[in-house]
């Protein structure tokens, strides 16, 4: 039987079984994907026990992408790199290999929504030092950006993952984002700020140069107010919807055999 899933706590507000059915549909694969709500102490044994019931992998989702990546039998590089798992393999033999491809997901969707797009240009600037900052920082190093800076509101956070991912990231004061535009070709929000329900991120966007790449990894709404600030300067746009998508794309490719399409039908379907 093809199954997968996708283990979080809670999981009634996740996207990806809606986005999974899209693919089933658009490539006639005869799949099923299923939202598994796994308490976190409860998370291990059932984890073992997946591959014994048929399940080719799972997506894993907050809170149990740490706890993937360290009962996982194998990682690959990107996941030990982000120190955390959202995609799981199960082997034949009931191994499990975690990976991680939200990092992937990010460049992808940057890559796609802006073919021009050439990372090597100039420095990014990344606002946030969660776990998804964590991931943005290791794809962009990947696509050969030569510099990024890095602000968060909690500055030790920022200094945590410099330490962690090398010389080309570089802390910023939060109070100083705005100056640290300067140059920058990339401004990525990957705080929870602009999210419908919390406040607006403030980021004036004067010092940012023409021609420079906005991208919010927030998609409720889908227009946040940094990406419609970008827009009344002039600035490219992308919004967040894309990486969650194109994370998706590896994962059904690894368990039902298909490169699925993003397209404007599954980013409604997902809306
Ligand atoms: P995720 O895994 O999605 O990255 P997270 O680990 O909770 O989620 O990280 C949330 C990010 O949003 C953090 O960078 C957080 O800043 P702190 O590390 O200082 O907490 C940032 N964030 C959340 N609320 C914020 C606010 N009101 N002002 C500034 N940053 C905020």
């Amino acid at each position: 039987p093809l199954v997968a899933g996708v283990a979080g706590w809670p999981i009634a507000h996740s996207r990806s079984p809606v986005l999974f059915d899209h693919w089933f549909g658009a490539t006639g694969i005869a799949g099923r994907y299923v939202p598994l709500a796994i308490r976190p102490e409860r998370f291990a044994e059932v984890y073992r026990a997946l591959p014994h019931a048929g399940f080719r992998g799972i997506n894993v989702t907050i809170p149990h992408k740490l706890d993937a990546l360290r009962l996982a039998d194998e990682a690959t590089e990107a996941a030990r790199a982000i120190g955390a798992a959202n995609m799981i393999c199960f082997a034949e033999d009931g191994r499990i290999v975690a990976d991680n491809t939200d990092a992937y997901g990010f460049i992808e969707n940057l890559r796609h929504a802006e073919p021009g797009w050439r990372p090597e240009t100039g420095p990014a600037l990344v606002l946030g030092a969660g776990g998804a900052a964590r991931a943005i920082l290791h794809g962009l190093l990947e696509a050969g950006v030569p510099e990024i800076r890095l602000a968060n509101r909690s500055r030790d956070k920022a200094e945590g993952l410099a330490d962690a991912f090398g010389p080309r990231v570089a802390c910023v004061d939060w109070d100083a984002r705005a100056a640290a535009g300067a140059g920058a070709m990339l401004v990525v929000n990957a705080t929870s700020l602009g999210m419908t329900g919390k406040p607006a991120l403030e980021m004036p966007l004067d010092a940012v140069p023409d021609g420079a790449l906005v991208n919010d990894i927030v998609y409720v709404p889908l227009e946040t107010p940094l990406l419609a600030a970008a827009r009344r300067r002039g600035l490219r746009a992308v919004d967040g919807l894309g990486m969650l998508l194109h994370q998706a794309r590896p994962a059904f490719r690894a368990w039902f055999g298909v490169d699925p399409q993003v397209d404007d039908g599954l980013r409604r379907a997902c809306l």
